[in-house]
């Protein structure tokens, strides 16, 4: 069923960006990007979405927020709902990146109400999951992120609604990546863990791998069995470097 997965290449600019990166990446990739056999979403900073959407209208671009409230409203001063990113142009909320998980405490049960919040909103939600280097060394890496697939995943969704990325802590930003052998393997066990916990949805959900991809080694991760696309940080942030991990695919 491999065949029915889209590849999808996503950009998350993380807290980096102002309105001059979107023109100059818009201008990019409607330059490079039109007609690739895959998608390209940016999921940059929530004040970047409408000017963003305003930017790439008619254009393959796809536009992702970072994180969103699991309420719909309500007295959370500085969040954003699902909905508000909606209507100022996402297609996907990010939820559960380690940043997050790390930095404001989030828990398996809080991603999973935020994926929910975001597929009741019509969003897609691009589930993160990855250990540490800690946890990996101590061979405890599968079963850190079956236990955060267990719990982050909501219990209905469809693959037209649900990316899961497999992110392992130690290599988002270091420059250092998994062996091609221990991401074929990770991907392999997140691909038969989300079908013993949902079934054949698993095979239709697109898994991307993210940490340290750079245009130097997308092409031989983005060959890996049962890696759909990459969620890349660091080398999202300009244009070449992205249009050259996309571009993988053309
Ligand atoms: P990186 O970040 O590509 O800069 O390692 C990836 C991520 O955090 O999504």
């Amino acid at each position: 069923m491999a065949e029915t997965r889209r590849p999808i290449v996503i950009g998350n600019w993380k807290m980096n960006g102002l309105v001059d990166s979107a023109v100059e990446l818009e201008a990019t990739i409607a330059a490079n990007g039109q007609g690739a056999p895959c998608e390209v979403m940016i999921c940059p900073p929530a004040t970047l979405l409408f000017p963003f959407s305003q930017l790439i209208q008619g254009s393959a671009l796809r536009l992702g927020a970072q994180d969103c409230h699991m309420a719909e409203n309500g007295a959370h001063t500085g969040d954003l709902s699902a909905a508000m990113l909606s209507e100022a142009g996402a297609t996907a909320v990010i939820v559960g990146h380690s940043e997050r998980r790390a930095d404001h405490g989030e828990s398996d049960a809080v991603v999973r109400a935020k994926a929910e919040a975001a597929h009741g909103a019509g969003l897609t939600a691009i589930i993160c999951v990855g250990e540490t280097g800690a946890q990996r060394d101590a061979g405890g890496a599968e079963t850190v992120v079956g236990t955060q697939l267990e719990g982050s995943l909501p219990s209905v969704l469809r693959a037209e609604n649900t990316i899961v990325a497999y992110e392992p802590v130690w290599a988002i930003g270091t420059g250092r990546t998994p062996t091609i052998a221990d991401i074929e393997a990770m991907h392999g066990f997140i691909r038969r863990r989300i079908e013993a916990l949902q079934g054949d949805v698993a095979h239709g959900i697109r898994l991307l791998y993210g940490g340290s991809v750079k245009p130097g080694n997308a092409a031989e991760i983005l060959a890996v069995a049962n890696v759909d696309g990459a969620l890349v940080g660091g080398a999202s942030l300009k244009a070449a470097d992205f249009s050259g991990i996309f571009g993988i695919y053309t």
